[in-house]
């Protein structure tokens, strides 16, 4: 799964949205989230659609997942809590049952007269969102999943070597001779569409959640946006090794990729090997396809939506976010922001839910925020001049340093507004391991705890106790930072540098203070 994110920049755009603001009624809201999108620069791929939804309202550059994995990101942005408040880590437990009756997203519209709408992959299917993607309290109706989702595994893919339809991880396909002859994103967009135009004379709100299924493995997509991506042009990644320095806890062994037939045959060793240069082009150029081949979807989805009367939110369970709304300015924000804050922007953007506490993760409470809502200050936020391109100053930028020492003086906002985001992901062991990247609950032994600013990503890898759900910060299995001022791809762990020591620690007590309130006294 697809850790990272940050997204390249934007264009120019049209600042009289706001004089049509609608009076009358609550606006809709249109909720898109695709599946494992990550950072995409225009070198590699140009997202013309989604580049013109950024270019219309809110776009957060630096926007982080909870947890990059599906279930676990997905639940917690669809409740606002985080993934050590939900208890789900892997794929197994549905929190209703496990950690709290928390309200969702969608259910929040529900109760506040919206008619609500799942279709694709919103929730995880499965036992994280009790078999019915949390149906019937977050939804009015039953979800909608395309029949083709049924071929998800299916060897469907014609393989150049042997000849034969196999499960491959690249897989450009000629959609007629496709079982169901279409693909699920193709049909979820159908229904999107039948959707709206049905809503069109209703007066009641919407609150209609369109959930793409790729860029997400295996790159099963229509063979023709291959053509938008020549090979020759794709460029190979800069850094394909191990970070230097590296704990090798931090390793994510790829076991899901190295699963499926083609990369199989490959022979690359566990875990450490690399994907053979070649392979990382075929790869890259079949991802930033169906990327293409989403961002098609999302222009016909859009030409379909009544802009004067309604909030569109663009995310991924691992990336991008943007609100386009009638009274939103566009304009960009580079200040890291969480997947947990779309439920109380929303909330706002929809003028509902003002009285709504905040919260940590011992509350109980059905309705809490963990996040918080970001319309207030998105004005705030640094942002990029749209003419110039010009960003303003950047605070951690100016670098100063300890007289005596020399370090790095940490320039936090101890007191201010949180401007960082927190992530978090468990191991089941120091050592990569076949369930490396996906440990169940009880395998899990280690929590890899992330915070980003604007300029660094410090990780603490922590014992993590699975049945008391507690941290032991005293046993450490390794430590990172990057520094992003100069390592944007975070290819030199900074860790022992010594002059940034003092940042280290800066930034390991504002981990803890958020992480584990109780224990961050020492
Ligand atoms: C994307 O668009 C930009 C600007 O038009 C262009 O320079 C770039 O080559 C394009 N990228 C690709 C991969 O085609
Ligand atoms: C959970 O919340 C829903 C919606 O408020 C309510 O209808 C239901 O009774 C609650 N379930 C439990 C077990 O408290
Ligand atoms: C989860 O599904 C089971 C089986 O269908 C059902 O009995 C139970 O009420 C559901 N839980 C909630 C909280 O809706
Ligand atoms: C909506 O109303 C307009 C004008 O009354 C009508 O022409 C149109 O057919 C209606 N559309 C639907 C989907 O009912
Ligand atoms: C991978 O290993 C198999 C079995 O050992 C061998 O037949 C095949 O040639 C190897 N493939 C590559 C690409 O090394
Ligand atoms: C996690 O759970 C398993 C199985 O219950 C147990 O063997 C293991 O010791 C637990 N790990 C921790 C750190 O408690
Ligand atoms: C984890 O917590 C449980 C419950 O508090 C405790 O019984 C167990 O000994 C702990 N496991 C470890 C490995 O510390």
């Amino acid at each position: 799964m697809i850790v990272k994110s940050t997204f390249f920049l934007l264009l120019f755009t049209q600042q009289t949205r706001s004089t049509f603001a609608r009076t009358e009624g609550n606006h809709n809201v249109l909720f898109i989230i695709v599946d494992d999108l990550r950072h995409l620069s225009e070198e590699n791929v140009n997202l013309t659609n989604i580049q013109k939804i950024r270019a219309g309202g809110v776009s957060f550059e630096h926007a982080y997942a909870q947890q990059a994995l599906c279930a676990p990101s997905r639940n917690s942005l669809l409740t606002g809590r985080r993934p050590d408040s939900l208890r789900l880590y892997d794929f197994y437990s549905y929190w209703r049952d496990t950690a709290g009756n928390f309200t969702t997203i969608p259910q929040f519209f529900k109760e506040n007269g919206y008619e609500t709408y799942s279709l694709g992959k919103v929730f995880h299917p499965g036992q994280s969102s009790n078999y019915t993607d949390d149906y019937p309290h977050s939804w009015s109706h039953y979800p909608y999943h395309p029949q083709t989702e049924i071929y998800k595994y299916a060897a469907v893919c014609k393989d150049y070597f042997t000849n034969k339809l196999e499960s491959n991880l690249v897989c450009p396909v000629n959609v007629k001779h496709q079982p169901g002859h279409s693909l699920p994103d193709l049909e979820s967009l159908d229904y999107a569409i039948n959707i709206l135009k049905e809503r069109l004379n209703n007066s009641k709100p919407y609150f209609l959640a369109v959930g793409f299924h790729k860029p997400h493995i295996p790159l099963k997509f229509p063979r023709k946006f291959l053509r938008k991506v020549p090979i020759g042009k794709v460029q190979p990644p800069r850094y394909p090794n191990m970070p230097k320095e590296m704990p090798l806890v931090a390793w994510h062994p790829w076991t899901d990729i190295r699963s499926r037939n083609d990369i199989k045959r490959l022979n690359i060793s566990f875990p450490m090997g690399t994907m053979p240069k070649k392979w990382s082009l075929k790869i890259r150029q079949s991802y930033f396809a169906a990327a293409t081949y989403i961002d098609a979807l999302i222009g016909v989805l859009m030409s379909h939506v009544n802009m004067r009367k309604t909030i569109v939110v663009l995310t991924s369970d691992h990336v991008p976010l943007v609100f386009v709304a009638p009274e939103l300015s566009p304009r960009i924000v580079h200040t890291p922001v969480e997947l947990v804050d779309i439920f109380p922007t929303l909330a706002g953007l929809a003028n509902l839910g003002q009285n709504i506490p905040k919260c940590n993760k011992e509350d109980k409470r059905q309705l809490c925020f963990e996040g918080k809502n970001l319309k207030p200050r998105m004005e705030r936020y640094e942002t990029r001049n749209y003419f110039t391109n010009n960003p303003e100053p950047i605070m951690e930028k100016y670098e100063t340093r300890n007289y005596f020492t020399n370090n790095l003086r940490p320039r936090m906002a101890y007191k201010t507004a949180k401007h960082f985001a927190i992530s978090q992901y468990p191991r089941p062991s120091k050592y990569p391991q076949r369930n490396s990247d996906k440990p169940r609950l009880k395998q899990i032994k280690i929590m890899g705890y992330s915070i980003r600013t604007k300029r660094y990503r410090y990780t603490a890898w922590v014992s993590f106790n699975n049945t008391s759900f507690t941290i032991n910060w005293n046993k450490i299995y390794g430590l990172e930072l990057y520094d992003h001022s100069i390592d944007p791809e975070e290819s030199n762990n900074l860790y022992l540098v010594s002059k940034y020591k003092d940042i280290h620690r800066a930034l390991s007590k504002l981990l803890r203070s958020h992480i584990d309130p109780k224990s961050s006294t020492n």
